[in-house]
């Protein structure tokens, strides 16, 4: 009997008719926040996919709560507990408006239109995404349908929450904003991220695809200079040049700040 949430043993995922990722031993526990690795390609988001069923698996053993997934109708009785947000936005977002969209999970999981609205007003509001409730979804900034995106999933409060890259087009402010949201998680959390930062502050354990395979990877800290020369813009009448106490509330754009990458 395991302890773990989810559970692959020996399990391929292949793609194009070539397999992808050879032989997955991969588990994770209840509050976990394990980072997916690896290079563009290497099947992060397929694997992401398999996981809820929207990408078939081959071979081993895939058990999920604790119940063998081996058919369609086993992947629709875990539906809600697995939330993926997708890499794409659009793939999530359907809805006419914000707050349809955030709403509509609570709605399918029986809430009733009106508490399913209040829930999806409060998830908006933890992100600081209150403002867009009222807004048309596919209007929205690729940014602010990432936050959004996230949002539908959360409002669901499904057991294990599955991110990929879930920072990617994000702002600063919308970037701590968010890891600071998903730090205070108690969910378990798989991500894949390029966001070394994001890493940093949300990781437990790391694991690296690396030539069709899962690599167990260690996940290590070290004080980190940054010294680096750039462009800075200011705004027009932004004439005196005065370093800004808080960076994060900075009019200066510093073109690294948005995906920041330890050396
Ligand atoms: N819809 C698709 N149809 C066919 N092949 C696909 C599709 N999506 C991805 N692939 C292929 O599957 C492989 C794995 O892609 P995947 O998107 O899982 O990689 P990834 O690790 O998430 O990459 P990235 O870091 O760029 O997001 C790649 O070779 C990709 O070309
Ligand atoms: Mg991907």
């Amino acid at each position: 009997m395991t302890s773990s949430l989810l559970e692959l043993q020996g399990v391929n995922i292949d793609r194009n008719n070539e397999r992808l990722i050879s032989d997955i031993n991969f588990h994770l526990n209840p509050g976990e926040r394990v980072t997916l690795l690896g290079a563009n390609g290497t099947g992060k988001s397929t694997f992401l996919d398999a996981l809820v069923g929207l990408h078939p698996l081959s071979g081993g053993d895939y058990t999920a709560f604790g119940k063998t997934l081996n058919n369609k109708s086993d992947f629709h009785q875990i539906r809600s507990k697995i939330g993926l947000v997708f890499q794409d936005s659009d793939d999530q977002l359907f809805c006419p408006s914000v707050i349809e969209d955030v709403a509509f999970g609570p709605i399918n999981l029986g809430h009733s239109p009106r508490h399913a609205r209040a829930i999806a007003l409060d998830t908006l509001n933890k992100l600081g995404l209150g403002e867009l409730s009222e807004r048309i979804t596919y209007k929205l900034s690729g940014g602010e349908k990432r936050l959004v995106s996230i949002a539908t999933v959360l409002a669901m409060d499904p057991d294990i929450i599955l991110l990929d890259e879930p920072t990617t087009g994000l702002d600063e402010s919308a970037r701590q904003r968010l890891i600071k949201c998903l730090a205070e998680l108690s969910q378990a959390l798989v991500f894949t991220s390029h966001d070394q930062d994001l890493i940093d502050q949300l990781a437990t354990r790391a694991v690296l695809i690396k030539n069709g395979s899962f690599v167990n990877s260690i996940l290590h800290q070290h004080p980190h200079v940054h010294v680096h020369s750039h462009k800075h813009v200011h705004s027009d009448d932004d004439l005196t040049h005065t370093p800004p106490s808080d960076p994060e509330h900075s009019s200066h754009y510093h073109p690294g700040d948005a995906n920041r990458q330890k050396s």
